[in-house]
């Protein structure tokens, strides 16, 4: 059955365990053949069935019809399939400003190296930005290549470091370049606040926000065009169920053509398929494509659009509001459960204000995390908390369990 057939039922009621159970676990019955509670979802997402389908006719296309397989009702066409639907998601209404790229870490090197290479990039980045692009800026920091001003939490809410995007204002002065900036930091949760005061204070010093936007797309609704961001990076294997290299570099229209990255290859030629090269008296700027094609690198690998597709069009169809509404309410009932079992937990005032998961304070999470593993309940830790990441193919029964589970080994 077609994706598009299997969710017509769902109609547009705010989901619930009958639907869901009707509906949607059988599009995943590969995955929840796995006897455990499955709590990892903000880590790495569980796939559709479809997938394999989908992958296959990749293949199907290479073993049958050789080069045509590039043809835009193939290969092509799931290239752009899956630029229009990153573009949807993230509110960026431009398919060809989003750039697929292979990781989050790949789309912030092709911004910094879209910036003159006579002096280092100045950069404001919070220390709270995942470990790619905190190394990243770390590399370009010891070439040269980049000055870094890093910018800590303003305090604790309880265990938990707290970001603020007053301070990441605070921070941009005369002559930044790129403030990088997640949406929502990867080890907490925490929704970034005051974002408009960071895209304010960069922009009045012309300096362009780079948006990290890996826990935040397919979490709760966004629109990057909106928020006016420059750039934004993100990728599909968490909340997007498209496993790793299906990522992207999404850029505001007011960049595709003013600025220029070094990242390049024969995608980003007007005529990709004329072979014209450009000679030395004529610049290679002459013979790149405009918009965000220009953008784009060498061969892309085709299979990994047809991997994350049938997430995204999943998640899509479901709508990101209805999943957001679906995932706040089990958040609540699991916290409700670590506070009857009397588990120290982090409760935000706010959930809203927080993304996909919550937060366990452990001494040891590593060991908590075995443990858990050991007794069936799959989650994970970063900066001493167990984060627990429900998704809609989670039962109440299953977090009920996991809670009784965690007070077991706590
Ligand atoms: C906020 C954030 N950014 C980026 C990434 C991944 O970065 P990359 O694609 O460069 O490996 C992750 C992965 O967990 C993340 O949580």
């Amino acid at each position: 059955m077609s994706l598009d057939l299997a969710l017509s039922g769902l109609g547009n009621e705010p989901l619930d365990e009958g639907l869901i159970r009707a509906h949607i676990a059988p599009l995943f019955s590969r995955v929840l053949a796995r006897q455990e509670i499955y709590l990892a979802n903000h880590s790495l997402g569980r796939p559709l069935d479809h997938m394999v389908d989908s992958v296959a006719s990749a293949l199907d296309a290479w073993y049958g019809t050789m080069d045509e397989a590039w043809g835009h009702s193939g290969w092509m066409g799931a290239l752009t399939e899956y630029r229009r639907c990153i573009s949807d998601l993230i509110g960026l209404d431009d398919p060809r400003g989003v750039v697929p790229k292979t990781s989050a870490g790949q789309g912030l090197r092709a911004v910094l190296n879209a910036f003159p290479q006579d002096r280092p990039v100045r950069v404001v980045a919070t220390r709270g930005e995942f470990d790619s692009l905190d190394f990243i800026l770390k590399a370009y920091g010891d070439a040269g290549r980049a000055e870094v001003t890093w910018v800590d939490p303003r305090g604790l809410d309880g265990t938990v470091p707290i970001y603020d995007g007053a301070d990441v204002a605070a921070a941009i002065t005369p002559g930044c370049d790129l403030v990088v900036v997640s949406q929502v930091i990867f080890s907490t949760g925490q929704v970034l606040p005051n974002l408009n005061q960071v895209v304010q204070a960069a922009h009045q010093v012309g300096a362009k926000v780079l948006l990290d936007t890996y826990h935040s797309a397919g979490v709760f609704p966004i629109s990057v065009r909106e928020l006016d961001m420059d750039f934004a990076v993100g990728g599909c294997y968490k909340y997007l169920r498209g496993g790793p290299g299906a990522c992207w570099l999404a850029i505001h229209p007011r960049h595709q053509e003013t600025m220029r990255t070094l990242d390049t290859g024969w995608f980003a030629k007007r005529d990709v398929f004329s072979y014209h090269r450009a000679e030395p008296t004529e610049p290679p700027f002459a013979v790149r494509a405009m918009g965000g094609d220009g953008w784009l690198e060498s061969t892309p690998p085709i299979l990994t659009y047809y991997q994350a597709l049938p997430g995204l069009r999943f998640t899509l169809a479901l709508g990101v509001d209805r999943i957001r509404a679906y995932s706040l309410q089990q958040l609540s009932f699991l916290r409700q459960h670590f506070k009857a079992a009397g588990i120290p937990h982090h409760a935000p005032a706010d959930p809203a204000a927080w993304g996909g998961y919550a937060l366990v304070p452990h001494a040891d999470t590593n060991g908590l995390v075995q443990r858990l593993k050991a007794h069936g309940v799959n989650t994970d830790a970063r900066g001493g908390h167990v984060r627990f990441g429900p998704d809609l193919l989670n039962t109440s029964d299953d977090l009920a369990r996991a809670v009784e589970v965690l007070k077991a080994q706590y």
